[in-house]
């Protein structure tokens, strides 16, 4: 297992839609156990695999902050089947330095995924859950949750990080809320 590099907003990749898994082996394993580790680390309750410069659709989920480690979820080529409702979520990414914004979103979903032992998964999510699966599964389609604010917000924050980038300003460690 290994901790890996969060790559951040604007770098390419998390721009770029990843693909389908063919075949689910003892890398794809290996790569689920360090997504794992990465997100406890990091800490955030999602992580998919392009932010750590992997375009593969693989994510890993565990929203439940009381009880970390006991409902895990490692989903492969997760599908989003069905949707219901309407709900505005305060969202923050660890791809997305120093900035959460209002983002509307399904309030309930259902997915039908992988896990790393090809037994295929349903799930069922409302909630926090619901939210982040629908940000996970974004991050694989190439979109962050920037992509889903005004035009108005979204230039505000992108100016802001460039000249973040341009002056080498740190970003500040204090998580502004839940990092998905
Ligand atoms: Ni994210």
């Amino acid at each position: 297992m290994a901790i890996l590099e969060i790559l951040k907003y604007p770098e390419p990749i998390l721009s770029r839609e990843s693909l389908p898994l063919k075949n689910i082996t003892g890398e794809t394993a290996q790569l689920v156990n360090d997504l794992m580790e990465t997100m406890y680390a990091a800490p955030g309750v999602g992580l998919a695999a392009p932010q750590v410069g992997v375009a593969q659709r693989v994510i890993v989920l565990d929203v439940d902050h009381e009880n970390p480690h006991k409902q895990v979820y490692k989903l492969i080529n997760p599908i989003i089947t069905r949707t219901e409702g309407e709900v505005i979520w305060e969202e923050g990414c660890l791809s997305v330095v120093d900035f959460t914004a209002e983002v509307r979103r399904a309030a309930k979903v259902e997915v039908v995924a992988f896990d790393e032992h090809e037994k295929e998964i349903k799930v069922a999510a409302e909630g926090l859950f619901a939210v982040a699966l629908q940000h996970e599964i974004d991050h694989l389609d190439g979109k962050l949750f920037i992509d889903r604010i005004s035009r108005l917000k979204r230039n505000l924050y992108t100016r802001r990080r460039k000249k973040m980038l341009r002056d080498g300003t740190i970003p500040s460690n204090e998580s502004p809320g839940v990092m998905i």
